[in-house]
């Protein structure tokens, strides 16, 4: 691993910079869901986990659970199921519907074997000790339970990679500039069935490729500006190059009418 990477994974899994200024509220989460409004496929992310837990009675636990998007769905779909959000960032709770509580993905406050399925949806590579994490879910399902986890190919969203990269170049007047920060690229979908199969005998992983369409540089410019949290980690003034990005997509939009962001995102279903 180079020095930069080494850095930019303790940035991407420091707690403090997590609970106190990326997920302190929803904004930024906010921005990087609303973008999938524009792809094509649409795929209706809640439905399909819904779906996913329609044999599981009892108690589904939200480990990350963020702004609250899954669990705000399950509470429509599945009134029966006793739903638990568990998230680091005290910030993003405050409006997810309870219970819910301040808790590590790698300390779980729940006894073994003690909820019938476990929900941990882009947000393992945020942790530190992704085994641990794993084991932790493994401990605390139900022998015949299941955990659903997701997270994003090594290959999602490059273009915004390569706009990002020429925007940054710009600024430095270098040509291409270095990369941006990679949230999920400790846990990718390549990398995970590696990480759950230690745990769990099952793990089917559901692919989800789509094309984000913009014809309006303002979704893609919220997305990302979302990284805020992690702009020193840029080697690049972070403004400056958001702001070139934005002169760069609106020439691209005058001349292609678009501009189109490919996708790969997943679910990952496992059992013992
Ligand atoms: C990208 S958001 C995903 C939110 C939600 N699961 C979703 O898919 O919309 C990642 C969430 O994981 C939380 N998180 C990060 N590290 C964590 C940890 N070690 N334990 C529990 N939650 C954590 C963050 O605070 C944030 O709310």
């Amino acid at each position: 691993m180079t020095e930069r990477s080494a850095a930019h994974d303790a940035a991407v899994t420091d707690r403090s910079r997590l609970a106190g200024s990326a997920y302190n509220g929803d904004r930024d989460l906010a921005a990087r869901q609303s973008l999938y409004q524009w792809q094509t496929p649409r795929y209706d992310l809640p439905g399909i986990v819904a779906e996913q837990l329609s044999g599981v009675r009892g108690r589904v636990v939200d480990i990350g659970c963020g702004n609250g998007k899954f669990i705000q769905r399950l509470r429509d779909d599945r009134p029966e199921l006793a739903l638990l959000g568990l998230d680091i960032a005290p910030g993003i709770l405050a409006s997810v519907p309870g219970p819910v509580a301040v808790a590590d993905a790698t300390r779980l406050p729940l006894a073994t074997a003690s909820v019938d399925a476990a929900l941990a949806l882009h947000m393992l590579y945020h942790v530190p000790g992704i085994p641990q994490a794993v084991r932790e879910l493994s401990r605390v399902v139900a022998r015949d339970g299941a955990v659903i986890v997701s997270t994003n190919s090594d290959r999602d969203k490059a273009e915004l990679d390569d706009l990002w990269q020429r925007a940054a170049g710009d600024v430095l007047g270098t040509g291409r500039g270095p990369a941006r920060i990679s949230l999920s690229a400790r846990f990718s979908l390549e990398k995970a069935p590696a990480f759950l199969g230690e745990e769990f005998g099952r793990v089917e992983t559901i692919e989800l490729p789509g094309t984000i369409t913009v014809q309006d540089p303002e979704p893609v410019i919220a997305h990302m500006a979302s990284y805020r949290a992690w702009a020193d980690q840029h080697d690049v003034p972070f403004e400056a190059t958001i702001e070139r990005a934005r002169a760069i997509l609106v020439d691209h939009i005058a001349r292609h009418g678009a501009f189109e962001v490919t996708c790969l995102g997943g679910i990952l279903i496992c059992r013992r």
